[in-house]
């Protein structure tokens, strides 16, 4: 677990640049960190220059915070994410919302990129995260519990807080679109999972299957976070359809979404 003295470095460091007070924390996944271009008065930190940070390198993903007001509340975005596939720890991967929650963060918009499961869905559709299933073996809590942090046995029920997800509904109502709602099943990567994972995921009972956000999720829960999950479904997952999987129909796709995820994501802010 990340030590206290790193947390509060990071955030003391933060604070030199900032004179606001954040409210909100954002993660944004693959294809998605456009959205920070819409954050007024914003302050960008390259990963590179935040102490006890590590280094991102994957594909699709800047790797800044960027500090602002996003319809009026100051918000803390992640352009670019630390992926487990990427070869970062545990605490690597999830140290940002530790120095979040440091800031004085009590709320987190956790997104992704993600393969469609359930095959009702389809590329394009954004997806409330209504619970997970994390199929990694790994768990960002193993090791000795901090109790200054939290509690050495969270309890992961309603995890993705259902006051928000009914307020993210309403707000794509209103935005005129409707949204999915499903299990998201954390899978390690980097390969896509095969046809015959896919079926087994299903089976057990998720919607949708990624390579992120879990690990994040439970470290805010830990931290007595309130979080609220969206996924964009960017392609229907292996072997539903008969065709390859790739990076670029990911991206693409996210991208083609941008305009709903970000009317969304500003309209969840401002009724937050
Ligand atoms: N599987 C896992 N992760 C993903 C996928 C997928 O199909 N699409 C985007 N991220």
């Amino acid at each position: 677990m990340q030590s206290l003295e790193q947390i509060n470095e990071t955030k003391d460091y933060i604070l030199t640049k900032i004179d606001v007070q954040p409210a909100v924390g954002l993660i944004l996944g693959s294809g998605l960190g456009t959205l920070a271009d819409e954050i007024e008065e914003a302050v960008v930190i390259p990963y590179t220059d935040i102490p006890n940070f590590a280094k991102s390198g994957a594909i699709g993903h800047a790797n800044e915070l960027v500090i602002g007001k996003l319809e009026g509340k100051v918000v803390v975005a992640m352009k670019g994410r630390f992926h487990y596939y990427e070869g970062f720890t545990m605490d690597e991967v999830t140290f940002p919302v530790r120095v979040m929650k440091a800031l004085g963060i009590q709320q987190l918009i956790v997104t992704n990129a993600c393969g469609a499961v359930n095959k009702d869905f389809k590329p394009g559709d954004l997806m409330l995260i209504e619970d997970h299933i994390n199929l990694t073996g790994q768990n960002p809590l193993i090791g000795p519990n901090n109790d200054a942090l939290g509690t050495r046995f969270p309890d992961m029920s309603n995890l993705y807080n259902d006051e928000l997800r009914q307020l993210a509904s309403e707000v794509a109502e209103k935005q005129g679109f409707g949204l999915q709602s499903g299990v998201y099943a954390w899978w390690s990567g980097p390969t896509y999972e095969t046809p015959a994972e896919i079926r087994m995921i299903r089976t057990l009972g998720a919607d949708a299957v990624g390579m992120s956000t879990v690990p994040e999720a439970i470290v805010a829960r830990h931290s007595s976070m309130r979080v609220l999950g969206i996924s964009c479904l960017t392609n229907m997952a292996a072997g539903i359809l008969n065709q390859p999987l790739n990076h670029q129909e990911v991206i693409d796709v996210a991208a083609q979404v941008n305009k709903k995820f970000t009317g969304l994501i500003k309209g969840v802010v401002s009724a937050m």
